[in-house]
Parts: C-alpha cells; sequence; structure tokens
C-alpha cells in the first residue's frame, strides 16, 4: 500500500470540523527492545490490546491560509506546551503522508482513561489516537481509506512514527508488529492482526495493573532502543524474540496456558536482564516488583490457577488471568499484593473480545 495521499487538494469546506478517536494502550508479550533506521523493530512483537486504558483524542480543524503546521494543543482542557512541541516534531515528519496539514489549523485535545502519573505508559494509546484521528480527515475529505482494512493500516504504520508500539494498538484484542517467517503478512513498517482467532482461554483476558511506582521512568524507551546495537547480547536476544513469538502463537492458538506463562514470564524478565547487563546498565524493577513477582509464583504453585506476570520498561506489573479466575485473582490482588502498590492503586484492564 502507498501510504502518501496523493491528492493535493482537499474537499472545500468552510466552517470548523471535528474528528474524535479513542485508542487503547496495548501490553507487549513479545516484548520490541531495539530499533534500526526509521522506527523499525531489531525483532518481531506481540501484544495484547487493553480496552479499559485508553486515549480520546478530538481534532476540531479549520482551513488556513499560510503553509506550514500550525496547532494548539490540551491535555485534558489545559495547555501542554512540552507535548505541543513534540507533536509539531512529529507533525512535520509525518507530513509527507498528509499534505493537508499545511493547509489546515489544528485544535488537539487529548485524554486519558487512567489516572494521571501511573507510571503507565501512555505513548501507545497517544499516538495511535492521534494517527486514527488523521486517517479519519483523510478519509472525510478526499474520500481515500474507504475500506478498514486501508485505513487501520495506514494508522497503524502512521503511530509507529510516533512510537512504535503505537503501531500495535490499532488493532483490537492482539497484533504482532516486525518480519517474521511464520506470518508474511507481519511486516516491519506497521503491525498487523492476528491471522487466527485466539483460542477461547485467551478471549477476554484479564490484565491487573499494579502500579509499584508512579514516578517517571528512570529511562525512557527511546534511550533503551539505543542500547541495544551495541548490546553483547543482542544477536542472541533477535533470535530468543522469534523464538519465543513462535511458541506463543502456537500457544495462543491451541490454548496452551503453561506455554503462555513460560514465554511470557521469560520475555519480562528477558527484557529486564537486557537493560540491567547494558552499558550503562539499568535496573528499573523496584522492590515491590520483586516482592509482587515472587508472591505470583507461589499463588500459582499453590492454588494451580495459570496467571502470569508481564512488565514494562519499568517497575510496574502487568498480571495476566483468565477470566474464570477473575474472582479468585482479584481477592488474591486485594489480600497480597496491593499492598506493595503506590497508594494500594492498580487498575483492571482486559483484552477486547474477539467475537
Ligand atoms: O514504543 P516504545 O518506543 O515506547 O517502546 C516500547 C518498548 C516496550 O514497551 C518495553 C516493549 C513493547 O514492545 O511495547
Amino acid at each position: 500500500m502507498n501510504f502518501k495521499l496523493n491528492k493535493p487538494e482537499l474537499l472545500p469546506f468552510k466552517k470548523e470540523e471535528k474528528v474524535i478517536k479513542q485508542s487503547p494502550s496495548n501490553i507487549a508479550l513479545i516484548k520490541y527492545w531495539g530499533k534500526k533506521g526509521n522506527q523499525i523493530p531489531a525483532n518481531p512483537s506481540l501484544s495484547f490490546t487493553l480496552s479499559k486504558s485508553y486515549t480520546e483524542t478530538e481534532i476540531i480543524y479549520y482551513p488556513k491560509k499560510d503553509k506550514g503546521i500550525s496547532i494548539e494543543f490540551l491535555f485534558e482542557g489545559e495547555k501542554n506546551e512540552q507535548f505541543e512541541q513534540k507533536i509539531i516534531i512529529y507533525l512535520e515528519k509525518i507530513i509527507e503522508f498528509f499534505p493537508f496539514l499545511n493547509k489546515l489549523r489544528l485544535k488537539i485535545n487529548s485524554k486519558n482513561s487512567f489516572p494521571h502519573s501511573t507510571g503507565i505508559a501512555s505513548s501507545a494509546s497517544s499516538m495511535s489516537a492521534l494517527a486514527l484521528c488523521l486517517c479519519e480527515i483523510e478519509k472525510k475529505h478526499y474520500g481515500t481509506l474507504q475500506n478498514k482494512e486501508d485505513f487501520l493500516q495506514k494508522a497503524s504504520f502512521i503511530a509507529r512514527l510516533g512510537s512504535g508500539s503505537a503501531a500495535r494498538s490499532v488493532f483490537p484484542y492482539a497484533a504482532t508488529w516486525g518480519e517474521f517467517v511464520e506470518n508474511p503478512a507481519s511486516a516491519d513498517e506497521y503491525a498487523s492482526p492476528l491471522l487466527f482467532e485466539l483460542h477461547p482461554v485467551f478471549k477476554n483476558y484479564r490484565d491487573a495493573i499494579l502500579i509499584v511506582s508512579n514516578k517517571t521512568k528512570k529511562v525512557s524507551s527511546t534511550a533503551g532502543h539505543a542500547l541495544m546495537p551495541k548490546h553483547p547480547f543482542a544477536k542472541a536476544r533477535f533470535k530468543q524474540a522469534k523464538n519465543n513469538l513462535k511458541l506463543l502463537l502456537s500457544a495462543l492458538k491451541t490454548g496452551n496456558q503453561d506455554t503462555f506463562i513460560e514465554i511470557v514470564e521469560n520475555e519480562a524478565l528477558t527484557l529486564h536482564a537486557l537493560m540491567m547487563s547494558s552499558n550503562p546498565g539499568y535496573i528499573l524493577m523496584e522492590p515491590g516488583t520483586l516482592q509482587i513477582i515472587e508472591k505470583i509464583r507461589q499463588y500459582r504453585q499453590k492454588t494451580g490457577i495459570k496467571l502470569c506476570f508481564t512488565l514494562d520498561a519499568g517497575p510496574n506489573v502487568h498480571l495476566l488471568y483468565s477470566i474464570n479466575d477473575s474472582d479468585k485473582v482479584e481477592k488474591f490482588i486485594g489480600k497480597e499484593l496491593s499492598a506493595y502498590c503506590e497508594n494500594n492503586l492498580w487498575i483492571k484492564d482486559e483484552i477486547k473480545a474477539n467475537t
């Protein structure tokens, strides 16, 4: 697909118009860590798309005479200069795909469904929501992107240029991103939905996000990715990710929760091991992170309930479990895990059903 919009003229409209889109956060099970060139991942990744943690972005736009990017950015109704600057740089980067950005004044208002300062990475939801809005403007005024698949593919491509993991957020329930031999449709430039239906055991899977710390991350993911090309374990890591992806896809298809647990926890710990062993090395887990991991493993051993953890590039723990075990697991969280969370805060999320 050619992502460049080759129709120069905007369909005529006088008054201001509005688009509004919601896009969720996602949690990687196979981690993207390391990139090359223009946001091309060093290895393929796979994530579950969440549903309760999302960004809602609204763009009010109207024609203007002078050329160039012109925006006003509000976060939750308030002007935010820092984000505004970031968005201007991003829009300049993608203007070749949306030439109309030269001709419009945009008023962007964005808000998150999750509380402020929870340490939840919001770049995936915010960049994908913005990308969806821009595609919607194109669709409305040029008559392109009418086909849903083309629409989502371009939105994923555009989101990726803002934040790699955002490419996966435009697809419901699960997505892969990055080339791998088992799925010729999976690409480096955009994410793709799974080729098969998730096994019923993984439908509506729960993700309890345990907020161990709400402080800003010690190291940005951009800085983290940049450490990978020189990492002594890079080659082995990229090979491992491909192999883990193959095993995980098979587990998602057949409903094998034991393999799921093994791979998902291995990926989380590998991500942190890579960070610890890079130069400079970073320790992003907190004591509470380790306490929670130990408790989860003990509980699994004791009860046979097939829950497991994964981690982002930070101290918070994502606890994954089946909807069928939700009553028991949520009691366990309240009794044993929430004490390790900042202000006892945890967020109950789940993946979107694929019906
Ligand atoms: O999209 P970025 O550049 O913020 O990187 C995300 C990296 C991880 O969250 C650690 C892994 C992933 O695949 O989402």
